[in-house]
């Protein structure tokens, strides 16, 4: 990994070799706005795919969800969405720039403003002098208000305020408000969980730093919902846990750690918040996911608001109780650009230079390459017909143009763990050579091995 990689370096590389585009960009761009392209997106899937086969497949108490983004509007007002999800937002009268206030005021005087009141921030941004407005320089600041994230929109034709809805800010109240269902219906018994993926919405003041904070995002959140006075444990171990996912992705642990909320900035439904923190080399340490004790606060704030009975009812001992939930929340894009800074080398071997990208063979967005050495018969369709024996399993990848060379670097660029080529030989000795993408080591096996080889690579 390379610690020196700039945000510079990785947007051009991830538009350079299709994995992230600037979205609407023949238009202009929009801000915040990103599209993963061919490579991106296979590796935002493995992402994807990895999560929930370590969160609910490998498990036998996490069952899935998949919830509508566009969600009854007391969904938000029981989850304290439409009060209190609020950035402290103040605006310059000389460029008419918009900023968060907590912001501006630690940038400038190093001073904690989270959990300030806008009063406070009032008051010191228009007092101290050390504040000033990034874009010109200038000192004339509005009030700080609180300015709500949700994304409203309207249901039907009328755009009347009872028709007002909107775009969720978070998965996890897709899970709440299925709790009774899901329990009804599928046999789980506490403590279990609830996962699901999906976009949520946050109409972000200050979006930036690439994919790392947009408006539009992607979440993993699984709500585990387990007997009270029995959540701090859960809550250790689904640190625990979650941890080692990423640690087993091939994440360097020395740019892991984790984060303990202060008691007074946690959320209002928290009791406790570990973030596990990625050290950008462009952001520093920044949180890749939330992992929540979540209490009993959104169920029986659910309950109260609809009027239903959310209330668990143990068999083994005849007791009925509200269950408390410990959240893991991740962030997809979020921790596709960890993925990429982490495994993003530039590297001198033997003479050569390089870019590498050291992806865990689970998050390649491409699995294998299969190169003929030559266009000719027989060779190139024996390697066609390689190509389409492993093409089913994974994202397998054809290139039969430019030198040997330039085709290695090319794989090498998209982290493509595994390149296979089939030469002249490999019609006599049936043999085929394999290259390591890291070592850059060659071996020839039988072409017979090499579904099995890349299997066992894949699932190692
Ligand atoms: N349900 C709890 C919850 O949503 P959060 O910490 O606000 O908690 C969870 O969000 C994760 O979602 C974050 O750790 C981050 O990875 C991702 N996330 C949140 N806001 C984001 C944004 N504006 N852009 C990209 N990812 C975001």
């Amino acid at each position: 990994m390379s610690q020196t990689v700039s945000m510079e370096k990785i947007v051009s590389f991830c538009k350079r070799r299709g994995f992230v585009y600037q979205s609407s960009e023949i238009y202009g761009g929009i801000r915040s706005s990103y599209d993963y392209g061919p490579l991106g997106v296979e590796m935002k899937r493995n992402i994807k795919d990895e999560w929930w086969r370590g969160v609910v497949h490998m498990r036998d108490d996490v069952v899935g969800v998949d919830a509508a983004i566009i969600m009854h509007p007391r969904v938000w007002e029981a989850s304290g969405h439409v009060g209190t999800f609020n950035d402290m937002l103040v605006e310059s009268r000389t460029s008419g720039r918009r900023y968060r206030a907590d912001h501006l005021i630690e940038a400038a005087t190093g001073l904690d403003a989270e959990g300030m009141s806008a009063e406070e921030m009032t008051k010191l941004i228009q007092n101290d002098d050390r504040i000033k407005d990034p874009m010109d320089g200038g000192r004339n600041f509005s009030e700080v208000r609180p300015f709500n994230l949700m994304f409203e929109t309207y249901t039907g034709p009328v755009k009347s305020p009872e028709n007002i809805a909107y775009l969720r800010p978070e998965t996890a109240q897709g899970i709440f408000v299925n709790f009774k269902n899901v329990v009804q219906t599928s046999r789980v018994k506490v403590p279990f969980g609830i996962a699901q993926i999906g976009k949520s919405f946050r109409n972000e003041i200050t979006p930036g730093n690439f994919i790392f904070r947009t408006r539009e995002f992607e979440q993993m959140e699984m709500e585990f919902f387990v007997e009270p006075g029995t959540d701090e444990a859960w809550h250790e171990y689904w640190i625990g846990e979650r941890m080692r996912w990423y640690t087993e992705l091939g994440l360097d642990p020395a740019n892991l750690r984790l984060y303990e909320h202060p008691k007074e900035k946690l959320s209002h439904y928290s009791k406790r918040t570990v973030d596990v923190e990625y050290n950008f080399p462009f952001a520093g340490w920044s949180e890749l996911e939330g992992i929540a004790n979540r209490t009993d606060y959104d169920l029986k704030q659910h309950a109260a608001f609809s009027g239903e009975n959310l209330s668990y009812f143990d068999q083994a001992t005849g007791e009925s109780y509200i269950p408390y939930v410990v959240e893991p929340a991740g962030g997809v894009d979020r921790m596709a650009l960890a993925f990429l800074v982490d495994a993003y080398t530039e590297e001198e071997v033997r003479g050569e230079q390089r870019t590498v990208l050291k992806l865990h063979p689970r998050i390649a967005p491409v699995k294998a390459a299969v190169f003929p050495l030559s266009k000719k018969e027989p060779v190139s369709t024996i390697a066609r017909e390689l190509y389409d024996d492993l093409k089913g399993d994974y994202r397998i990848f054809y290139d039969d143009s430019g030198s040997i060379g330039r085709r290695y670097r090319r794989q090498d660029e998209a982290g493509t763990p595994f390149c296979v080529t089939v030469d002249f030989d490999t019609m006599e000795d049936r043999q085929v050579t394999v290259r390591d993408r890291d070592s850059m080591e060659q071996e020839r096996i039988p072409i017979e091995a090499v579904r099995e080889r890349l299997a066992n690579l894949i699932t190692a």
